[in-house]
């Protein structure tokens, strides 16, 4: 056996006997690192003869071969064994809960849309929507607001570059495109502004107009409530630039204020859910309702604090009154034969009175302690199971 066949035999046998890559690392420096047995050996080659050379240079470069090889070999071993060991001592539990923090919560706004929804569905009511960029004649000239009302004022309203609509443009919608449903032919519309909406009251008219064309101006019964955003040009501590509405609409034959007055104590008595909600209308005017009424919220004092319910002070919440005959007449539908009455009404308002928020313009600010106060968890999702006739 010569020195080479010896060393080798010890280093295999050393890399064998490794338990841990830690000790495999040893053996690796002990035999190739700088100083290692393999490596001074090889650096001997360079004194040796040539004759000397050709039979210990093969047995040289192959031992370095050898223990290389074997290295490589047992790191593989080890770190397998080590991923193995690993895998059967940690376990995976997949029934744990899942942990939520940190968690969201849904904002008061959202919270009160789900909340009058789940309020109208009891009372048989749909929730529509429409496009926050109207046309003219949605926004205004259909709900019979004059070309003068002051609502159409620069300072209210924000407008919006008319869309490009003249024929052969290649993007000009028909009749029925999206957004601009029925409005071709109609005055003004070719030239007038878009506009963001400025009341939710358009979602009736879309409504009445879709209805009217379903059943080729017969008509039908229409029972909606439209929530969503509304813009105008304000700003102050009660009025932001954009908010939010809810818009009333019940069509039917025989339709009279009474429904009006009833509807509007059942929501609000379920909203606040408190049985003494009494209401107030006062004769009001809005050029899409005839007549039309404001309505209040009676309010009590309670530990210096104003509070839903009696009749010490009046708080208006809401406009409402029976839908203008010209308005059903725009819509396509013979107001000798269809009445009915709309209400519209700001939903951030509804929020603020009911979970005592004082300032609106936080209500828009996203400050994430705001929400966690004032927020509601995820899954608290507002139910009258005993329907709106026991939730007072
Ligand atoms: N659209 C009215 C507003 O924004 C509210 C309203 C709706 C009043 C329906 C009466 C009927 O002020």
């Amino acid at each position: 056996m010569t020195d080479t066949d010896d060393l080798k035999a010890h280093l295999l046998a050393a890399i064998e006997a490794s338990a841990s890559l830690d000790a495999l690392d040893a053996v690796r420096v002990d035999a190739l690192g700088k100083q290692g047995r393999v490596t001074q050996l090889l650096k001997t080659m360079g004194a040796l003869s040539p004759e000397e050379r050709k039979v210990r240079g093969p047995a040289i470069h192959g031992l370095r071969e050898a223990v290389t090889t074997a290295i490589a070999a047992r790191k593989a071993e080890l770190e397998q064994a080590a991923l193995d060991a690993q895998l059967s001592s940690e376990a995976l539990d997949m029934t744990l809960p899942v942990d939520l923090t940190p968690p969201g919560t849904v904002h008061p706004v959202s919270q009160v849309m789900d909340e009058l929804a789940e309020i109208f569905a009891d009372l048989g009511f749909a929730v529509a929507t429409g496009p926050e960029i109207e046309d003219d004649w949605h926004n205004f000239g259909a709900l019979n607001i004059p070309e003068t009302h002051p609502a159409r004022a620069m300072q209210d309203t924000f407008y919006i570059e008319p869309l490009a609509r003249s024929a052969g443009d290649g993007q000009s919608p028909s009749s029925d495109g999206p957004g601009l449903a029925g409005d071709a032919g109609r005055p003004g519309a070719q030239s007038a502004p878009m506009v963001l909406r400025t009341h939710t009251s358009p979602v009736q008219i879309r409504t009445m107009v879709e209805v009217a064309k379903r059943h080729a101006g017969a008509g039908a019964p229409i029972r909606i409530i439209a929530p969503g955003r509304v813009y105008r040009s304000d700003w102050d501590a009660t009025h932001t630039p954009m908010f939010h509405q809810v818009e009333g609409l019940v069509i039917d034959k025989g339709i009279t204020l009474a429904h009006l007055k009833w509807t509007l104590e059942t929501f609000l008595r379920a909203y606040f859910e408190r049985d003494d909600v009494v209401l107030r209308l006062r004769p009001s005017y809005f050029p899409f309702t005839e007549p039309s009424a404001e309505v209040d919220v009676g309010f009590s004092i309670e530990k210096g604090k104003r509070v839903i319910g009696g009749a010490e002070g009046w708080m208006e919440v809401l406009g409402s009154g029976m839908v203008h005959p010209r308005v059903i007449a725009a819509c396509g539908l013979d107001p000798d034969e269809w009445q009915g009455f709309a209400f519209g009404c700001g939903i951030d308002r509804l929020a603020m009175l009911k979970y005592g928020i004082d300032d609106l313009r936080p209500v828009f600010e996203a400050d994430v302690r705001w929400l966690k106060h004032y927020g509601f968890a995820a899954l608290d999702v507002p139910t009258l199971s005993g329907g709106v006739g026991t939730a007072a």
